[in-house]
């Protein structure tokens, strides 16, 4: 409503605006009091065990003690400092780009390397810090744009933030908060391809080709015209849903001999959450860039960052990117401290097997095509459970009743007929049992409700 307007709404009664509301959350009206390792406490002091671990920011767990350690003496010896050049920032950059670079030869070996390379003969990578998920999600798409300027291809199912920008490139917020108005949104900066799903009509492998197929098409009208491909290893924030690796990698194989650059948005699902350092690489894929956040600032401060070759990375001029709080020495410390626990406590492998537990677990009391993921992410697919009728009502029932036996589970997918299980990756294998008796019992109690 403009100001001044005659026929100006009375204002809202409330001090928190309508558009903020979670009303599709089942947790919505929770007060959280405070946090330690995989538990949440609310405010009348009942205590859950926290699967959704802030869609990964948390997969350290709430206050993990080295991390907090880390901030105090780092914020006692100076948080921010101007132009943001420290030592802590140094040894930050350089320690990213020497992990992924020998990431990158440990997973893909040094001759798939050579022959993916697009800018260099051997690893050598630079690294761009950013504050949030989308503003690092902007610097590479700025970065690809000085490169290559056109169109960005993107999955219908992507996430890739709610920023002005990234809003364009996110599934629900794509026509909607600007598109319309502002004549965003359409074909000349975003063009969609679909990310496979299987249902009872069409089978995964008929979905991978039909995605691809349209993507060739896309690439055969004009593929001049199109300046990246941006893709989440697996659809985080839009339902958990998985793809196979030989469909990324036939994807990306086409999308760099039409000379597209290619980003991987590891910003959920990424730093252990699938796979080692990065989703792409265990999937058997190379971007040309790698997009992290969440996880990176250890579930304490908003850290993030654009990991790619050098002389791509140098393509973006000097001033054409800033932001006051990026690599502020207290969010380098936190960052590097975090980087350091993934790989010293081998995290993400252990945590990899007690999903694999988790979910033969389920598979035992569920119709078990209805329980999928990849690495430390686990999935029901509710549609598949109970039909597509049900879901939407049955998992929105599920979560409840997890809840109420101390478990907190994320609902999600564009149907609300997906449950993502997605505890911090410090869980421990009795909490991870006691995880597992609960949804078991969750869904006997879901069972009962339907057979009454
Ligand atoms: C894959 C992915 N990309 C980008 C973002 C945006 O990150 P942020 O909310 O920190 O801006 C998210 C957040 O959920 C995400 O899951």
């Amino acid at each position: 409503m403009r100001r001044g307007s005659s026929s100006a709404a009375p204002a809202p009664a409330s001090w928190r605006p309508g558009g903020m509301s979670r009303a599709h959350d089942p947790h919505e009206g929770i007060v959280w009091a405070r946090g330690a390792g995989p538990f949440l406490w609310d405010a009348s002091g009942r205590r859950y065990l926290d699967c959704i671990s802030g869609y990964s920011a948390n997969n350290f767990g709430h206050g993990h003690p080295e991390l907090v350690r880390t901030m105090q003496e780092q914020a006692s010896k100076g948080a921010h400092v101007p132009g943001a050049e420290s030592h802590i920032r140094r040894e930050l950059e350089q320690h990213l780009a020497s992990l992924l670079s020998k990431e990158v030869l440990k997973t893909l070996g040094w001759e798939a390397w050579k022959e993916l390379g697009a800018f260099a003969e051997s690893p050598d990578y630079a690294v761009w810090l950013s504050t949030t998920g989308a503003r690092a999600i902007e610097v590479a798409w700025k970065i690809a744009y000085a490169c290559r300027p056109g169109v960005v291809v993107c999955f219908d199912l992507g996430y890739h933030g709610r920023s002005l920008a990234s809003s364009l490139l996110s599934d629900t917020a794509r026509s909607g908060v600007i598109g319309p108005h502002a004549g965003l949104g359409n074909a000349n900066i975003v063009r969609t391809i679909p990310f496979p799903r299987e249902s009872g009509q069409v089978s995964m492998e008929e979905a991978c080709e039909s995605s691809l197929k349209e993507f060739q098409r896309m690439l055969e009208r004009d593929s001049a015209s199109l300046s990246m491909l941006i893709l989440e290893p697996a659809i985080g924030a839009r339902g958990y849903y998985f793809a196979p690796n030989r469909f990324y990698q036939r994807l990306v194989g086409m999308a760099r001999a039409a000379g597209l650059l290619v980003v991987s948005d590891e910003i959920q699902m990424g730093l252990g959450r699938l796979a080692g350092l990065s989703g792409a690489l265990g999937a058997g894929w190379l971007p040309d860039m790698f997009v992290y956040g969440k996880s990176l600032g250890g579930g304490l401060l908003p850290v993030s960052a654009v990991v790619g070759d050098s002389n791509l990375m140098n393509q973006l001029g000097a001033g054409l990117e800033s932001e006051t709080f990026a690599a502020q020495p207290l969010a380098c410390a936190v960052a590097m401290r975090s980087l350091e626990l993934l790989q010293s406590e081998e995290l993400a492998d252990r945590s990899r097997d007690l999903h694999t537990e988790l979910r033969t677990g389920l598979s035992e009391v569920m119709p078990a095509s209805c329980v999928v993921g990849c690495g430390s992410a686990t999935a029901i697919d509710f549609a598949v459970a109970v039909g597509s009728q049900n879901a939407r009502e049955l998992a929105w029932r599920w979560v409840v009743a997890a809840r109420e036996l101390g478990v907190l589970l994320h609902l999600t997918g564009p149907m609300r007929d997906r449950v993502a299980i997605i505890p911090p990756l410090v869980i421990q294998p009795w909490e991870m049992n006691e995880v597992r008796a609960a949804l078991v019992q969750a869904w006997e109690v879901v069972q009962r409700g339907v057979s009454d």
